[in-house]
């Protein structure tokens, strides 16, 4: 069974909210069609005999299997269907409903009790109309008729399961349309996940009906296997908060370390590599990079230059042309970023080889390993075409910045020679949405800190002050030291 709502107060990916009053009314009227449907059932297929064990145990179980939930591809599920299944042999077609709203009852009140809330009515309102779900299995085994469990009803199975899914997905959103909520945005992969669940769970749930056939207290015999679900499924999600919170300290250690280099480096340090960031997930985008890849990504641009901190002030802030001895000097800072990034470890030793090759060439010419194609982690090669335009789409004190079209001319020149085709694609895709001011990010202050540009210019203002702020011992700090 899914649960897309937070109808049951502590389950995470919900986003309906059933305060209002209104939300009461239509939650009330769902539950009384819910009861006149049922009538209707009763009357195509009379409730000759009904198992009192049955509903009792159906009620009690539902309310405990409610209770085990897990995330999967970012929606919340629940153990219920190995409960429910059994039931669907257990009690007539036309009770089912009814029973699910007894069990969505009991299921809000022991959450409550479990998670200590105040018991609020319209929450379990809400609760017992989601009982809807129940519609599908009971219109299907209404229409197939009495049939005792067995394997041979699997396909049976796959229909009543996906009538189930059918019938809470509609109910829930003619709720809210009803509500004047908002629908909830229900993503393909979203129901996709609880489909699988249900139907992965179905079939366990078709032999516990079958052990079930003398008496539905049998199914109890689920429980310690629930219980040992919820125990990891509780660990699973604790691990996913440590992650976020380690993901999200490895940013703040990211931003931080950006920080310094802006004090250092206005142009690097600051909305330069911010321009980065947001172009670098643009293409990640488009290139369809999965999650961990998009992470070392935007750590990547984030920190690509992080190792200019360890080039001497004097060079990163000259004025004039460089020296090809202090050009010699500039290049070592993929290097010099690899390197502080393999003392901190974790995620960022990961970042290490991107931030080291991100003034490769495609065609093997660049440095500081003259590696060539794949052998560049793909994130650098990303990285070095949006420094590239980042640079090329800035204002110098000699030109103005290229336009956009200007730049994009001048990535393809420079293609396959210095850029990955690819990316460069990539990239040309994901900008033609964006506004061209936004991507025009910031003031060079050296030659050396753009890839494809090449002269210097003055940062802003507003930098140049925060630079002359800094204690001066820093900003003579020399490169040779670190
Ligand atoms: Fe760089
Ligand atoms: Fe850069």
């Amino acid at each position: 069974m899914s649960a897309f709502t937070d109808d049951l107060p502590p389950r995470p990916d919900t986003g309906r909210q059933v305060t209002s009053a209104r939300s009461a009314v239509v939650d009330a009227a769902a539950i009384a069609l819910l009861v006149a449907l049922c009538g209707v059932l009763a009357l195509v297929a009379p409730l000759h005999e009904i198992d009192v064990g049955a509903v009792a145990g159906g009620v009690v179980l539902y309310a405990i299997a409610w209770q085990v939930s897990f995330t999967v591809r970012g929606s919340t599920s629940t153990a219920l269907q190995l409960i429910f299944v059994p039931m669907w042999f257990a009690v007539p077609p036309a009770l089912l409903p009814l029973v699910a709203v007894a069990g969505q009852l009991a299921a809000w009140l022991l959450q409550s009790r479990i998670s200590r809330r105040p018991l609020r009515g319209f929450e379990g309102l809400a609760s017992a109309a989601d009982a809807w779900h129940a519609v599908g299995p009971a219109l299907v085994l209404t229409v197939v008729g009495p049939s005792a469990p067995s394997m041979a009803l699997l396909p049976l199975l796959v229909v009543a399961a996906a009538a189930q899914l059918a019938a809470y997905t509609l109910a829930g959103q003619l709720r809210a349309l009803a509500s004047k909520r908002e629908l909830d945005q229900l993503p393909a992969r979203v129901i996709g996940g609880n489909a699988a669940v249900d139907l992965t769970l179905a079939p366990l749930g078709l032999v516990l009906a079958t052990v079930a056939q003398q008496s539905y207290w049998a199914t109890a015999g689920v429980l310690p296997l629930l219980a040992l679900v919820a125990k990891f499924s509780g660990e699973r999600e604790r691990r996913i908060v440590h992650a976020h919170e380690l993901a999200s300290a490895y940013r703040g250690t990211a931003s931080l370390m950006c920080d310094v280099l802006e004090a250092d480096d206005a142009y690097t340090g600051g909305e330069h590599t911010e321009g980065v960031v947001e172009m670098a997930l643009g293409v990640g985008r488009e290139l369809e990079l999965d999650a961990s890849r998009m992470q070392l990504l935007e750590l990547g641009a984030l920190l690509h230059d992080i190792g200019k901190l360890r080039v001497p002030n004097e060079i990163i802030n000259k004025p004039g042309k460089l020296t090809a001895e202090e050009w010699e000097i500039v290049k070592e800072h993929p290097a010099h970023g690899e390197a502080m990034l393999l003392r901190v470890g974790g995620v960022l030793a990961e970042v290490a080889p991107i931030v080291r090759g991100h003034h490769e060439r495609f065609d093997g010419a660049g440095y500081p390993d003259c590696l060539a194609g794949s052998a560049i982690p793909l994130e650098a090669r990303v990285i070095t075409v949006c420094d590239s335009f980042s640079a090329m789409t800035t204002n110098r004190s000699y030109r103005q910045a290229m336009s956009h079209a200007e730049a994009i001319a001048e990535l393809h020149r420079c293609t396959p020679a210095q850029f990955d085709p690819r990316v460069v694609d990539a990239l040309v895709t994901s900008l033609e949405d964006a506004p061209e001011e936004g991507l025009r990010i910031a003031t060079p202050v050296h030659p050396a800190y753009g890839t494809a540009g090449s002269v210097a210019g003055t940062a802003p203002p507003s930098r140049r002050a925060r630079l002359r702020q800094l204690p001066e011992r820093r900003r003579n700090r020399n490169v040779a030291a670190a």
